[in-house]
């Protein structure tokens, strides 16, 4: 059945083909949402529904023959507001997103401070907050001490179809209109697609009909809009028009194009919206298939209702957003910020934060469609010791496995898996990292899938057959991810005994999990086909690959006694996936455009909760020229998943292919990677415990510097290394955006400080892209570089200590086995904090409830922005006595350097600079 995946490979090679996917037109529920909704009635608040316990329950009506619906609005700690919209009594139950929700959250109690017959004030129990809603027409304002937020509803466009019984029955009781006519359910439905929906050849049959949901957001003072991954365009969110509108829905789009609002693997329904003073976030818990139209204009400002002087009413920036759904219910969350951190905690309050990845996955990854054999795979890790490149996890592609049957080795290439794994592998201290697609080749000698045939395991067609679609493997059958009972089945496939082949340096790659269907529509699966508790596919289509990702890192864990932390990269994502490992951007090509777009992605990604991404190096679909090969190594070598991908039909390009110039630096872009993992490892420890980003766009570093909200191709990583990767072929010098005049800046290698601010010139080589320092803070740092991460534990610390102008600095170094729970089930682990101030540094422990043994030590501490060479340095060890600590001094660069200092990381000191 190769032929098949041939096939697609070579028609797609080409480009994409656009008219493979729906335009927004093409769309049934925004073709209604879009022309039912002017003029339609709008909702008001039936006044005496009005019930408080914690949470505030009203009804809304339109006055039209159709019932009212529920609104519930909650408030939530930590300064979240939660909307709720349904039907009262729906035909059926509606689907409300399971399984994204960390927990159930609490809701705090709301006041009803007045009422009466226009409208309804709510007091928060924190802060100075209020909802105002009018009664006719409905509406939400959210006031933040007294400052009109955002209102909800403003445009009407809240939009809700009820269920109703199918055509047939409804015929019958179907009640005569005043002139003698009937609501006729076939008309106009080929142009509605109430009941059916057509797509090309195919056709989507809606057993439960039209239940399209629709709401609008304004958001006020805010022009600056963020989120709503994934889509190959700027991070900052266009003003959409009609028939150009961001899509969430997820779906393969081999070679997808660039600035395009598509949809394409994953899908966050989060969406941020910052300004100088605020940033908040709208969260729109939907998996089904939704649309995201935004538009910025200059508005007169709203303010709260009575204010007694409007004359200081000025013009602001207002952005509208409209969010639309295919099915579901309207369950939304407001996150008030006010800052970019609070707004991501709060999200990672409801989601869940960043899973601590296992330290060799932060190393570099080196993955080609395909590795042959198991020669090719000793030659290509020999091959990293020759050329002294560290890797840390070699990967197999599909065709590693027997007729794409997953869990199984392709017997002629792959013989002793075992073998390769313990002797080749892990003497190396390297891992394995293979592909476990969601479908199922058709096969009853296959026990996977004769099992969970048996079981009633796959995803069914409408009639309630095993739905049977083509992929890799030819025709194939899909798991149902959302079933809780195939998931534990799922995740019992990985035992050791029952994986052939497999041993404990062995993790999971999740691939075609939007799922992909060829020859499908959209290359997706049918939205009527049928899961668990009779849900259609349109209810959870963007869920699937979650859900894939959710059982697979189950699988690695249980293998293990519960006792290692996972690894699972997923390509398709929803709000929430960050608990289960990393994501990448898919098949992007090897071209200039594709690097540059990679920025802006991965950084919504980022800010979406999912710290561990990346995109493929070198680019996947083609051949890069040598330079841009280089140049995506140095941008890979500064983000958080850093992989090396081709695709089948591409040549060869492991990083010593391309003549001993490209070599040493792809080596040198690499090797700086490693020295910077502790670094790296201490910021994915804030994602886990902080829900900080590691990768950050600038405007979040600095959200009250306006240059900073449109930057996208220079970013944060954490926050004190500033990186502008080199996008465009040939350049000399690139313009680098240092913010604020109060910071100060140091060149990462040369460590020369940067005096002036704004957009600088940068002169570049090929050798490098541009890293800078912020003057405050320190990071830490590997001396030198091993074959591999694990290779690298006992090698000793330097502390890089960029002074701002007050000539202070602080930073942090998380530490831990790398590779367990016991950071979390034993405290074994150490957060240490350093603070340099007034000449005095010290290391001190930032988490008392964390113990690590370790006999790695601080070895050389640089110093940089030191403006005068001192007379005399000494350390002050806990319980030791003083110690003289040499030191030399670069006056030219204002450097000074501390050697030989042989500090444990895990005990206090204070250093004395005098
Ligand atoms: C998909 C993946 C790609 C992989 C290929 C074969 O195109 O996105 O990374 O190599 O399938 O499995």
């Amino acid at each position: 059945m190769e032929s098949d995946s041939q096939e697609k490979i070579s028609v797609e090679d080409e480009a994409v083909d656009r008219s493979e996917f729906k335009t927004c037109k093409q769309i049934a529920f925004y073709r209604r949402q879009k022309s039912l909704c002017p003029g339609k009635p709008l909702y008001r608040v039936i006044l005496d529904t009005v019930e408080l316990t914690n949470t505030v329950k009203f009804q809304i009506t339109s006055g039209d023959c159709k019932a009212p619906l529920l609104v519930e609005i909650y408030e939530i700690e930590g300064n979240i507001f939660r909307l709720k919209i349904n039907e009262i009594t729906p035909l059926k139950p509606r689907y409300q997103v399971p399984d994204v929700l960390i927990k159930e959250p609490a809701s705090l109690r709301l006041t009803i401070s007045e009422k009466n017959a226009d409208e309804l004030v709510l007091v928060c129990a924190s802060e100075d907050q209020q909802l105002r809603i009018t009664v006719d027409p409905f509406e939400i304002q959210l006031i933040s001490n007294k400052e009109v937020v955002l209102s909800i509803n403003s445009n009407g466009l809240l939009y809700l179809e009820q269920l109703q019984p199918p055509p047939q029955i409804r015929e019958s009781t179907l009640q005569k209109k005043k002139d003698g006519s009937v609501d006729s359910p076939k008309e106009n439905q080929e142009d509605l697609g109430l009941w059916e929906e057509k797509f090309g050849s195919f056709l989507d049959i809606k057993a439960n009909g039209p239940s399209s949901i629709g709401l609008d957001f304004s958001l006020y003072g805010f022009e600056h809009i963020y989120g709503i991954p994934q889509h190959a365009e700027t991070l900052l969110l266009k003003n959409t028009s009609d028939d150009d509108v961001y899509r969430l829905y997820n779906l393969d789009v081999f070679g997808y194009q660039t600035h395009s609002k598509m949809g394409i693997y994953g899908s966050v329904p989060l969406l941020l919206a910052h300004k100088p003073d605020r940033t908040i976030g709208l969260f729109w818990l939907n998996s089904s298939e939704t649309l995201v139209e935004i538009g910025t204009k200059a508005a007169l400002e709203v303010l709260p209702s009575r204010t007694p002087d409007i004359s200081k009413q000025r013009i602001l920036p207002q952005t509208d957003v409209r969010w639309m759904s295919e099915s579901g219910i309207i369950d939304t969350f407001i996150l008030m910020g006010p800052s970019p951190f609070h707004t991501f905690k709060q999200y990672a309050q409801l989601t869940g934060t960043q899973a601590l990845p296992p330290l060799f996955s932060l190393g570099y990854h080196q993955c080609r469609w395909n590795y042959e054999d198991e020669k090719d795979v000793e030659m290509v890790d020999t091959s990293f010791d020759v050329s002294n490149i560290p890797y840390d996890v070699i990967w197999l592609d599909i065709e590693h496995t027997d007729g794409k049957r997953y869990f199984t080795w392709d017997k002629k290439k792959f013989g002793n898996p075992e073998r390769m794994q313990k002797q080749i592998l892990m003497k190396k201290k390297r891992k394995l990292v293979v592909i476990l697609d969601p479908h199922i080749k058709v096969d009853p000698l296959y026990t996977i899938y004769s099992q969970a045939k048996e079981r009633g395991y796959f995803v069914k067609d409408r009639k309630g057959d095993d739905f049977e679609g083509i992929c890799w493997p030819g025709p194939s059958c899909y798991l149902d991810f959302t079933n809780p009972e195939v998931r534990n089945w799922y995740a019992d496939q990985f035992a050791f005994k029952t994986y052939k082949g497999s041993s404990e340096i062995l993790f999971a790659w999740n691939d075609m999990n939007e799922p992909s269907v060829f020859k499908g529509v959209e290359l997706t699966m049918q939205k009527d086909a049928i899961h668990h508790g009779k849900w259609e596919h349109r209810e959870v289509h963007n869920l699937y690959g979650f859900y894939q990702q959710m059982a697979t890192a189950e699988g690695l864990i249980r293998r293990s006694g519960g006792l290692e932390r996972p690894f699972v990269l997923t390509r398709s994502f929803f709000a929430g996936s960050q608990k289960y490992g990393a994501v990448w951007t898919g098949d992007n090509k090897a071209e200039w455009d594709y690097l540059k777009i990679s920025i802006p992605m991965l950084l919504t990604i980022s800010i979406a909760g999912i710290s561990f991404c990346g995109a493929d190096v070198g680019g996947f679909v083609g051949d890069p020229e040598p330079e841009l090969l280089v140049r995506w190594y140095q941008a890979g070598a500064f983000q958080p998943f850093f992989r090396g991908h081709a695709n089948m039909h591409t040549k060869r390009r492991e990083p010593w292919l391309f003549g001993e110039e490209n070599t040493r630096i792809i080596r040198e872009a690499i090797k700086e990677r490693y020295t910077l993992l502790p670094y790296l490892y201490s910021l994915f420890y804030r994602a886990h415990t902080a829900a900080e980003p590691v990768m950050r766009p600038m405007w979040v570093e600095f959200p009250k510097c306006l240059e900073t909200f449109g930057i996208e191709d220079e970013y944060m990583l954490g926050n004190a290394l500033l990186v502008y990767p080199v996008t465009e072929p040939k350049v000399t010098t690139v313009n680098v955006f240092l913010p604020d005049s109060h910071e100060i800046w140091y060149e990462f290698r040369k460590f020369r400080c940067l005096k002036g601010q704004g957009l600088l010139k940068i002169p570049v080589t090929l050798n490098s892209i541009p890293v800078f320092q912020r003057g405050g803070t320190i990071i830490p740092l590997k001396t030198s570089v091993g074959k591999s991460t694990e290779w690298m534990a006992d090698v000793p610390y330097e502390l890089r200590v960029a002074l701002d102008c007050k000539a202070s600095a602080t930073g942090e170094l998380y530490l831990d086995d790398g590779h367990s729970f016991q950071y979390l089930h034993e405290k074994q682990f150490l957060l240490r904090k350093f603070i340099f101030h007034e000449n005095i540094f010290s290391s001190r422990c930032a988490d008392e409830n964390g113990q690590f043994r370790t006999k790695c030590v601080i070895e050389q501490i640089l110093i940089l922005g030191m403006k005068k060479q001192p007379s005399s340095v000494t350390a002050s060890i806990h319980d030791g006595e003083d110690k003289a600590v040499t030191f030399t001094y670069d006056a030219k660069n204002s450097v000074l350097t501390l050697q030989q200092l042989s500090l444990n990381v895990g005990i206090d000191w204070v250093l004395h600079i005098k």
